[in-house]
């Protein structure tokens, strides 16, 4: 029989449903609080919903694009000026993972490059609510924080029970005014955790619970939420689906497509858009050594066509990747073929994902691997 670990890394309590943030009545009397956002959402409606709840909350909302450790630092040193008893992070992933790092170093002196690594926080005494207005990251789930070293450019990890945080909201509103382009990459992302989790060598049970049907609510909605953003239902199910990818990766962990994802991300390509890309690339790549268990997410995956082979599968990705609109080549996203080397070195470094992978990976493989990101698949005409 396997052995296998479970860990109860699952936030305290998750509310879920359209219009579920009005409700909100957890720590509605807690003394001074701190809402993380991103720029783009200050004088939106969602942060409005959110000071209507904490109507003497302060506001930080210096965020934009993917969390840097200066960003977060800043972050950090405008809630030391105050001592704050909560801390919101309302926003896309890089609100959510920058307001889990603030709300664990509040009480501490420590910067975020120092935390970088497994369980190197201290208790966090400061409470923790998360509120996503994408469906992609999954952070709101998860014990990681994502930020790029800003001293190396190097995306890493803060990884640690205390970015757990103590509720969730998952109200599918909020997520209403996301553009296409943005659900379409964002929705990949969330697709990615939930298949990498599930072809994870540390996949067990349990993970894959969350990853399959994660990966059902992600692949029978995502088309719709690209087509018609307006529909409450179809937000929630991706809302949803992206929330178990977070369960699942945290379990399970993701695999090759991150490790190649980060060297992309540090050159400015968006997480969900990289992801988006490599995921057929990878699932190609992994095949021979996860046949059957990719097999097994066809029950829940929507297809036209049947699906009665695991390349099948890899190719009904390829047709996601066509059918919505995100970059299928490194051409779209300025990456130029000079650099291909570089990017494989810096995949390389990315162990802690490549070694989830279900088949081994090496520098020569990850070269060949961004060598077909260069064109689109031939089949495609
Ligand atoms: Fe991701």
């Amino acid at each position: 029989m396997d052995f296998y670990l479970i860990n109860n890394a699952f936030p305290a309590q998750v509310m879920v449903g359209a219009g579920a943030l009005a409700r909100l009545e957890w720590d509605r009397e807690a003394g001074k609080v701190l809402i993380i956002t991103d720029r783009g959402l200050l004088h939106t409606e969602n942060i409005a919903k959110i000071t209507r709840l904490f109507p003497k909350a302060d506001i930080y909302g210096e965020l934009s694009g993917e969390p840097t450790s200066a960003m977060v630092d800043a972050a950090l040193e405008f809630s030391r000026r105050s001592r704050y008893d909560l801390v919101i992070g309302l926003g896309g992933g890089s609100a959510l993972d920058t307001a889990k790092v603030v709300a664990a170093l509040h009480g501490s002196r420590e910067t975020v490059a120092e935390v970088f690594g497994k369980d190197l926080l201290g208790p966090r005494r400061t409470r923790m609510g998360l509120i996503p207005t994408t469906a992609g990251t999954g952070s709101e789930a998860t014990p990681n924080s994502i930020v790029k070293d800003s001293a190396d450019g190097v995306k890493k990890a803060v990884i640690s029970k205390e970015l757990i945080p103590d509720w969730v909201v998952l109200d599918a509103e909020l997520t209403l005014s996301l553009p296409a382009a943005i659900t379409a990459s964002t929705g990949m992302d969330a697709l990615c955790h939930c298949v990498e989790s599930a072809l994870s060598v540390h996949a067990n049970p349990f993970s894959l619970a969350y990853s399959y049907h994660g990966i059902k609510l992600l692949s029978e909605n995502i088309e719709a939420a690209v087509a018609d953003g307006a529909d409450l239902e179809v937000r929630g199910a991706m809302l949803l689906g992206s929330f178990l990818g977070g369960l699942a990766l945290t379990i399970a962990g993701t695999t090759a497509v991150h490790a190649l994802s980060y060297p992309l991300g540090k050159r400015g390509v968006p997480h969900g858009v990289a992801n988006g890309m490599l995921l057929p690339w990878i699932l190609e790549y992994n095949l021979p050594a996860c046949a059957e268990r990719l097999m097994a997410l066809a029950p829940y995956l929507q297809s036209v066509k049947p699906l009665e082979s695991a390349a099948d599968i890899v190719d009904l990705t390829f047709e996601y990747v066509h059918t919505l609109p995100v970059p299928q080549t490194l051409d779209e996203v300025g990456i130029e073929a000079e650099c291909l080397p570089e990017l494989a070195a810096e995949a390389m470094k990315q162990e802690r994902l490549l070694a989830n992978n279900p088949r081994p990976l090496t520098a020569v493989d990850a070269l060949a691997l961004y060598r077909k990101l260069l064109a689109k698949k031939s089949t495609d005409g």
